[in-house]
């Protein structure tokens, strides 16, 4: 498998989604605010990151603009998932309800839940209780705001990291946290909510990340309240400029995964290798079957009855990682593109929530190119 050598590209279609939402979880509002009395208050930094003039950067063209979605059904079925783990009702104004992980006192995880490993065979964050759960492989050890070094041997510190953690509605345990990635309507994006908000996705979407500030999934970030860099690349002096205040950014969100849903951009080794193991994408086609951009239309194209949508690891190529998780959709014979991409496209709101909940449960493990869920 070869990873971090070259770059990767995705492409999206707009689809039309129901609107953003805020989600209900705020535990230890009152904890938070008893220990505000004897800290100084810490609130969750803000992400607008001063872009650095110029540089054109290329873009993988985007399909047609949003349309109506068709009704259709999963072709395919997938490993059912257990059942939802109740939400807390709570006023929250984060977004995203989480499935509390098991963790030690001092937030390692507890080592009982089987973790995802990385293509090199390296832990990811959360495995291995001698690693830092917090720190993405590659990149070094992100300190908060006041937050000393040695912090977790420090009663004052560990207090202070509590309070930061209370205000943020995340209670002592800590939750699983993806950062999202895209371009466009964000249909993808909005699937990853909704499943956050019902407490299925067992996650905390924690950054939505865009190269359009003016897309509509920055529109339904913030509606739902979820952090957002939105940042054009051209703004910056190069690309790898740009991917590395978005790796600083990831850094201090303390991201566990990072999920592509119609991200228009090339990807370099900057975010690739760091995010190895840790970086999914989806695609409206069954790789390895028509990679690249107008998926729908090559399949259309090629006469195929099959077609459908893949979730895989981004591993440096152009859709070539290991792929995690497929869903057929038919092809009629009549079907225009634009029909079949839509199809498609219901399927994946179904099954990328779905496989993002396989990794916060830490059911994925990947064996060479293999992908086995446990
Ligand atoms: C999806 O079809 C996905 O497969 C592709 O880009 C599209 C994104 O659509 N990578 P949306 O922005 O989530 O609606």
């Amino acid at each position: 498998m070869s990873r971090g050598e070259q770059e990767m590209r995705t492409v999206t279609d707009a689809v039309s989604a129901a609107d953003g939402f805020q989600t209900p979880i705020e535990q230890g509002q009152a904890e938070s605010a008893a220990l505000t009395d004897s800290l100084n208050s810490v609130s969750a930094r803000p992400l607008g990151l001063g872009p650095t003039p110029n540089a054109s950067e290329e873009e993988v063209p985007q399909k047609p603009g949003p349309m109506p979605a068709l009704p259709d059904e999963p072709a395919v079925p997938t490993i059912p998932l257990p059942d939802p783990e109740p939400t807390v009702p709570a006023p929250d104004p984060q977004p995203n309800p989480v499935i509390p992980q098991p963790v030690t006192p001092g937030g390692v995880p507890v080592p009982d839940v089987p973790q995802p490993v990385t293509p090199g065979g390296i832990p990811a964050p959360g495995a291995d209780p001698s690693v830092d759960p917090l720190t993405p492989p590659g990149l070094p050890a992100v300190s908060e705001p006041g937050e000393a070094p040695g912090a977790e041997s420090d009663p004052a510190a560990q207090l202070l990291e509590l309070e930061q953690a209370l205000a943020q509605g995340e209670g002592p345990e800590r939750p699983y946290r993806i950062a999202v990635f895209a371009s466009g309507s964000g249909s993808n994006f909005q699937a990853l909510l909704d499943s956050a908000q019902s407490g299925r996705l067992g996650a905390r979407i924690a950054l939505l990340v865009s190269d359009k500030p003016q897309a509509k999934a920055v529109e339904r970030a913030r509606a739902a309240g979820v952090p957002v860099f939105a940042f054009s690349p051209k703004d910056y002096e190069s690309r790898q400029a740009y991917e590395r205040e978005i790796l600083g950014e990831l850094a201090k969100a303390k991201i566990d995964l990072v999920v592509l849903a119609g991200y228009m951009r090339l990807i370099t080794d900057v975010l690739v290798e760091p995010y190895a193991g840790r970086m999914i994408n989806i695609h409206p086609s069954l790789l390895p079957s028509f990679p690249g951009k107008d998926a729908a239309g090559q399949a259309v194209e090629h006469g195929v009855r099959l077609s459908g949508a893949t979730v895989h690891f981004v591993d440096g190529g152009m859709d070539t990682g290991p792929i995690i998780a497929q869903r057929a959709v038919e092809v009629t014979a009549d079907d225009t593109a634009i029909e079949l991409q839509l199809r498609i496209q219901e399927q994946e709101r179904l099954l990328y929530p779905e496989v993002v909940s396989w990794f916060a449960a830490g059911r994925v493990k990947l064996e060479g190119r293999r992908v086995l869920l446990f």
